[in-house]
């Protein structure tokens, strides 16, 4: 039996951070606010310059040292992403060219927050199928160019980032299943409606969010994928190492915790200082929590997300 493993992460944060007392003077709110109904404290911003493919890359080759691969070793590069540098080629693409690999399969993958989680899940059946050996996956989003920072509702949200992890063939497990859903039904609760035609942008280009819609919807949905994927393992939540959420509120978070009946202690937390940065927040988390010694070689991860869609989805591993 092949396996997929993750045997190198990577991540990064752009230098500018807004405080939420920063945004108290862009908008009519308060830190009070932000950090009772979200849990954000503060969130990285890219630079006016820095587009997702820069954020991409850094993590990128943190991923490749820490797994020891070259990037001409890779047969398969996978970024989820919904901010892409262009329309087309794919920021996968224009990642593979800086990285210098020639002839790797490259594409994006577009499921919002979900979008890392979907990546991964792609990325394993191809090393599973023998088809390839070895992957860079990759969550990266500047989803700060889709807020309109006029808007109270969605710009306190948000931050950019990005994460990456090489996935190896292996005869040690690995990836144990994924679970991933969609529902179109619920395209409008969050979207940004624009699309490019004829050389113009039609509609808004900016998120719209209804946000406890939102937030009711998640915690449902997540609340079922965690069970499926445990069931799916004979696992007990309470046997899981590690929850490693999306981390779009800290609120969301606590009730999947509590119905995996996994103290928070085992759960990996940055939505304070990193907000919600789409695709990137999952493998962000991750490598942070590989990178302090929190996550070990042999322990079983949870990885959750849910985002516009909807999409959403759970992955079970060991490290
Ligand atoms: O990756 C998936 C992406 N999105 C999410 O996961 C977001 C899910 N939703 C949420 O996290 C929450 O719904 C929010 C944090 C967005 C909002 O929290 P809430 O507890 O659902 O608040 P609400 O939308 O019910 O709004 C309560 C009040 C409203 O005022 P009124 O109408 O009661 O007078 C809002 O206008 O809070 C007001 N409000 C704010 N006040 C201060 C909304 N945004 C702000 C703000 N500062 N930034």
């Amino acid at each position: 039996m092949i396996y997929s493993r993750i045997s190198g992460t990577g991540s990064y944060l752009p230098e500018k951070i807004l405080t939420n007392a920063d945004l108290e003077k862009m908008v009519d709110t308060s830190d009070q606010w932000i950090v009772e109904r979200t849990g954000i404290r503060s969130r990285h911003l890219a630079a006016e310059e820095q587009d997702t493919c820069d954020l991409a890359e850094m993590a990128a080759r943190r991923a490749l040292d820490a797994a020891g691969v070259e990037a001409s070793e890779l047969d398969l590069i996978i970024i989820g992403t919904t901010t892409p540098d262009r329309v087309f080629p794919s920021t996968a693409c224009l990642l593979q060219a800086r990285l210098g690999n020639h002839g790797a399969m490259a594409f994006d993958i577009q499921a919002v927050c979900s979008g890392f989680i979907y990546a991964l899940s792609i990325a394993d059946q191809f090393i599973k199928a023998g088809t390839f050996k070895r992957a860079l996956v990759l969550g990266a989003d500047s989803f700060s160019r889709l807020v309109d920072w006029t808007d109270r509702n969605t710009c306190v949200l948000f931050g950019d980032g990005a994460g990456a992890v090489v996935l190896e063939a292996s005869s040690e497990p690995g990836i144990l299943s994924s679970h991933l859903h969609a529902d179109g039904a619920y395209k409008d609760l969050l979207t940004v409606p624009a699309k490019i035609a004829q050389g113009r942008l039609h509609n808004d280009g900016f998120t719209k969010m209804q946000g406890n819609e939102v937030f009711k919807f998640a915690v449902k949905v997540l609340s079922d994928v965690v069970k499926e994927a445990l069931a799916a393992n004979e696992l007990e939540g309470s046997t899981l190492d590690w929850l490693v959420p999306h981390q779009a509120n800290l609120r969301i978070i606590k009730a999947t915790a509590k119905k995996l009946n996994l103290p928070m202690e085992r759960v990996v937390l940055t939505v304070s200082e990193h907000g919600n940065t789409s695709a990137a927040s999952i493998p962000l988390a991750l490598d942070v929590a590989v990178r302090d010694g929190r996550i070990q070689r042999g322990h079983t991860l949870l990885l959750e997300g849910v985002g516009g869609g909807f999409t959403w989805g759970a992955v079970v591993l060991k490290f």
